[in-house]
Order: structure tokens, then sequence, then C-alpha cells
């Protein structure tokens, strides 16, 4: 059973294959493809998503699928089902499960009850998804309409700053080691990333560097990369992150201190005037919209990817 719960549920070889499809997905969009003739996929969403939830429904569709959105305040794991009943009545019905929530480990539990494949439609630990559409989108740019893609993401630099200890920053983590690049991430004491990523990337042969100083995470940098410094699940703590992460904040001047044509990216939704001024998004090296369009040629990618390994 193929499950994609995080950055290294896939090999290597996997990952070329994986953005080969999303790109040839993406040139023939339009195109009618069955890739997923047949199957109904639940998405069980327990947080609020504009792209994710989108980008999902349409690709399953797309696909010739037909996508069922689940909020998790309608179905009964909202007022108290367990998960593993919830997965086992679910896989009577449905071919496969997008799963939006709040602890990786329930999404683990979903996938080892389920019998049917699960996808990681963001936790409070990674969010693979995007990261898999973030790394495509920049490697389009330099490997060009016919050249390597993964090839191309090798030896790369990659800045995060800001929150380095929630869903983004482990994602880069593992997806920079995935994909052949380093990863740098800068924010403030106290918010450097957890001792499970630790133990995850050592697991996996890799690393990162973190610093406390935003200038030298980002020097020599071919990405510059931030996310919301209140993520979903963190409200009550909003005062205090802005106060603490205000040094973090992606400016003109601290852009022009990675490489001359380095990238600007950010998963979105962003706060302007937060962990990202105007000017940056304005940058025609602000590449934020392409990544959230190739959200839907990686999830189709993905889910075309996952269904056959059913089979
Ligand atoms: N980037 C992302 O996952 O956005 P949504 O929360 O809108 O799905
Ligand atoms: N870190 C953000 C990402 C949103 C896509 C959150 O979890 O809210």
């Amino acid at each position: 059973m193929g499950h994609f719960l995080k950055e290294t549920d896939f090999s290597r070889q996997e990952v070329a294959e994986i953005f080969a499809l999303a790109r040839d997905l993406k040139q023939k969009r339009g195109t009618r493809l069955k890739l997923l003739a047949g199957q109904t996929w639940a998405m069980i969403f327990a947080k609020s998503s504009t792209r994710t939830r989108v980008s999902f429904e349409v690709a399953i569709h797309e696909l010739g699928g037909n996508p069922l959105f689940l909020n998790t305040n309608d179905i009964q794991i909202g007022r108290g089902e367990t998960i593993a009943d919830t997965a086992k009545v679910l896989s009577r019905f449905v071919h496969g499960l997008v799963v939006r929530t709040y602890a990786q480990s329930d999404l683990e539990e979903l996938a080892a009850h389920g019998g049917l494949p699960v996808i990681n439609a963001l936790t409070d630990y990674l969010h693979p998804c995007q990261i898999y559409a973030d790394a495509f989108t920049a490697a389009e740019r330099w490997a060009g309409p016919k050249g390597d893609l993964l090839a191309s993401l090798k030896g790369r630099k990659i800045a995060f700053l800001g929150d380095t200890r929630f869903n983004m920053a482990n994602s880069w983590i593992l997806g920079a080691n995935l994909f052949g690049m380093t990863v740098s991430l800068a924010g403030p004491k106290g918010y450097e990333p957890g001792a499970t990523i630790r133990a995850d990337v050592k697991k996996f042969g890799g690393g990162f560097r973190f610093t406390t100083d935003p200038y030298e995470a980002v020097a020599g940098a071919d990405i510059v990369y931030t996310d919301v410094w209140t993520s979903m699940g963190q409200e009550k703590e909003a005062a205090e992150r802005q106060r603490r992460m205000l040094p973090y904040q992606v400016t003109r001047k601290l852009f022009a201190a990675a490489k001359k044509d380095a990238l600007f990216m950010h998963c979105l939704p962003a706060h302007v005037g937060e962990e990202v001024t105007q000017d940056v998004l304005n940058n025609p090296r602000c590449i934020i919209f392409d990544e959230a369009e190739n959200r839907l040629h990686m999830q189709k990618a993905i889910l075309a990817t996952l269904a056959g390994l059913r089979r």
C-alpha cells in the first residue's frame, strides 16, 4: 500500500518519475486523461484551506475521478468516532484519502487502519504536497522545458526564514535532503527545528543548518522562502510570534543579500507586512502564483502514482 505522508515516502527515482509526470500532465492539461476513472477520493479536512482543497478537487475531477469533500465538523469524527473506525468504514466506499489535520500521528493511524492510500494535505508536522510542488516550480525554471528537473535542484541552497519549528520548515528540511539541496534556516531562539524532525532527517542520512542570523542564512541562497508566523492552531500566540519573528521578515534588503538571481517563494496565504514586504512580492523573481498553480499538476502526478501502486 502506497501512502504519501512525508516527503521521503518516495525514493529519488520515484521523485524523478513524479516530477516528469507532473510536467507531462501540465503540458497535457485539457486532454481527457482517465487515470482515476471510476474512483472516489475522500478529502477529510480539519483545518481551513483554499489552494489545497481546490487543487485536489480539480485534480481528482480532471483525472476522471470523483472528489468527496468532508469537513471534520460534519462527520462523526468531529463527535468522537475513532480515526481507526472512520478509516475502516471509508475504505468500504472510497479508493483513497486526502487528509488535512493537526497531528501527524492521526494520519499515520488512518494509513495503518484504512487499507487505502492516504495523502498528507498538511499536518502540524509536514506539508509534503506543497514542498513537491515548490521544488518542481523552481526546477521548471532551472531545467527548462526538456531538462532533467531533479538534477537541476542538485547543490542548490534554500534559505527558510521565520518559524523554523513548524510544518513548512520541517518539510523543507526533509525535502531539501531528498532533492539533493542544502537548507539553512533562520529564526528566533525557541523556534528552532524540534527533536522529531532532527531524528527524521538523521534517519534519512541528511542534515540542515540553523542560525539566528537571517543574513547568514540567505548568503548564497538560490531560494528565499518564508511562511506565516502564526500557523493554523497557533492564533493565541500571534502577538508574541510577531514580536519575536520581526527580524526575519523578508524585506527587499534581506532578499538582495541572497544570490542575484535568487527566487522568492512562499506557500501562501501570505500576511503582507509580517513575514514578507510588498516590494518583495512585486519582484519578478517572486514566483508564488506559479507555486500555487503547480499544486494542481503535482498532486495529479501523486494521485496517479498512488492509484497505480494499488494495482
Ligand atoms: N498553501 C496551502 O496549502 O494553502 P491552503 O491552506 O489555502 O490550502
Ligand atoms: N504553516 C501554515 C501553512 C499554511 C499552508 C499553517 O500551517 O497554517
